[in-house]
């Protein structure tokens, strides 16, 4: 499922660029960008780590995934709030 989360993420994130884009508003700007940017790097790097398969299936790497994929689902909330936050402002 996370594969798919990811994928989801990156063009929601296009997508949110190019809304703004489109109406003419700044881009690059908003904190919504920035935490949406963190999380998008936090996956990238679970998805590097589970692509080398966790270089020989090391359990401390396996850890510090599931550790990192909670600290993007969480900052996710809060990327939620200042999505809210950014929308309202427009
Ligand atoms: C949403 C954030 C994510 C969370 C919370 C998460 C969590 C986890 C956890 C808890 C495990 C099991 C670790 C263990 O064996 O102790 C796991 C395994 C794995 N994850 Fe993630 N992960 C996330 C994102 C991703 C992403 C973005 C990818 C790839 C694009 C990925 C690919 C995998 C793979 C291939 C495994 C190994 C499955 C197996 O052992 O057969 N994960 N993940
Ligand atoms: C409940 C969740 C979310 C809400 C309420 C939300 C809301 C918004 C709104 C209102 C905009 C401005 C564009 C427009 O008016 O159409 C925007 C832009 C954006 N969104 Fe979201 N969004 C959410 C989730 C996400 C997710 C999951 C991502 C990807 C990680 C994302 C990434 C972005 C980016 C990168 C921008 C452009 C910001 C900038 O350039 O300053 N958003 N979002």
């Amino acid at each position: 499922m996370a594969p798919f989360l990811y994928m989801f993420l990156a063009f929601g994130y296009t997508g949110g660029v190019l809304s703004l884009v489109m109406q003419g508003q700044n881009i690059f700007e908003s904190p919504h960008f920035w935490t949406g940017s963190v999380v998008l790097i936090l996956l990238t790097i679970n998805a590097i780590l589970s692509a080398t398969g966790f270089i020989g299936d090391k359990s401390l790497l396996r850890t510090i995934h599931a550790y990192v994929g909670s600290l993007a689902l969480a900052i996710l909330l809060f990327h939620a709030v200042l999505g809210l936050k950014l929308g309202l402002s427009i």
